[in-house]
C-alpha cells in the first residue's frame, strides 16, 4: 500500500456498519442484561449475520438485511444461552439507532464542504439504513443512500459496487470507497473503486484477489486523502 492520495475524486462511498456506524453500539446499550456476554454477543452476531450474507447469496436467495440480522441475533443468543426473548425486541431496536463513530459527522460535513459527492453503499436493506442515517444526524451530510436491496444480492458482488456507479453517474476510478471490512474493501478493489481500507479494529490483511490502496485508522484524515 504505497499510495498515499488519490487525484479527481467525485465521489466518496461509504460502507455503512462498523464504518458510519458502530454496530457494537447495540449491545453495550444492554451490556447489564447480558450476563457478561455483551463482547461474544457482539462477535457472534456480526459473524453470522456476515456469514447469512454470503450463504444467501451463493443459495440464489436474496434475503433483506434485517431479517438476516434477526437471525443472526437468534443464532448469537442461543450460542450464548442467553435466554429472555425480550433481548431480541431489544437489540434490534437499538441496532436501528446505532451511534455513529466519534469522527464521522466532522469528517463527512469537511468532505461536503469541499465539493464531493457522498454516499452510502451498504448491505442495509432502505428502511434500517434511513433509520441509522437519521438519528445519527448524517441527514444533511449523506447525498445518496443506495442499498443492495436495488440489486438483490449482496456484497462484494460486483453488481453492488456497479450500482453506485450508476446512480452517482462517475465511473469508478473517480469514486473513493471507504470500508472497515476487509472483504468489502477488497471487494471493491477489485471491482475498480480507489479505496480506503479504514481498519478500525487493527486487522491483519486478507489474503484475497485485491488490494485497498490505502489504510486508516480511522476517518478523521480522510480529507487529505481524497483532496
Ligand atoms: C454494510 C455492511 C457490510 O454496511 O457493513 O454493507
Amino acid at each position: 500500500m504505497s499510495v498515499i492520495k488519490f487525484e479527481n475524486i467525485a465521489a466518496c462511498v461509504f460502507d455503512a456498519y462498523g464504518t458510519l456506524f458502530d454496530f457494537n453500539s447495540a449491545a453495550e446499550k444492554y451490556s447489564s442484561e447480558l450476563e457478561g456476554k455483551a463482547d461474544s454477543l457482539n462477535e457472534i452476531w456480526r459473524t453470522k449475520q456476515l456469514q447469512y450474507t454470503w450463504l444467501h447469496s451463493l443459495m440464489g436467495d436474496y434475503t433483506d438485511f434485517w431479517t438476516l440480522t434477526g437471525n443472526a441475533l437468534d443464532f448469537a443468543l442461543d450460542s450464548l444461552e442467553l435466554n429472555d426473548r425480550s433481548l431480541k425486541e431489544k437489540l434490534m431496536a437499538a441496532y436501528y439507532e446505532l451511534e455513529p463513530y466519534p469522527e464521522v459527522i466532522s469528517t463527512l460535513r469537511e468532505i461536503k464542504d469541499n465539493g464531493i459527492k457522498t454516499a452510502i453503499l451498504s448491505n442495509g436493506e432502505p428502511r434500517m439504513l434511513r433509520a441509522a442515517v437519521d438519528s445519527a444526524g448524517l441527514t444533511d451530510l449523506i447525498d445518496e443512500t443506495l442499498s443492495v436491496d436495488s440489486v438483490g444480492i449482496y456484497k462484494p458482488h460486483p453488481n453492488v459496487y456497479q450500482y453506485a456507479v450508476d446512480v452517482l453517474s462517475c465511473p469508478p476510478e473517480v469514486i473513493s470507497f471507504q470500508s472497515s471490512n476487509s472483504w468489502d474493501a477488497v471487494g471493491a478493489a477489485n471491482f475498480g473503486f480507489k479505496v480506503v481500507w479504514c481498519n478500525r479494529f487493527n486487522q491483519p490483511k486478507e489474503r484475497l484477489p485485491s488490494k485497498p490502496d490505502i489504510e486508516i485508522k480511522d476517518l478523521s484524515k480522510l480529507l487529505s486523502i481524497i483532496k
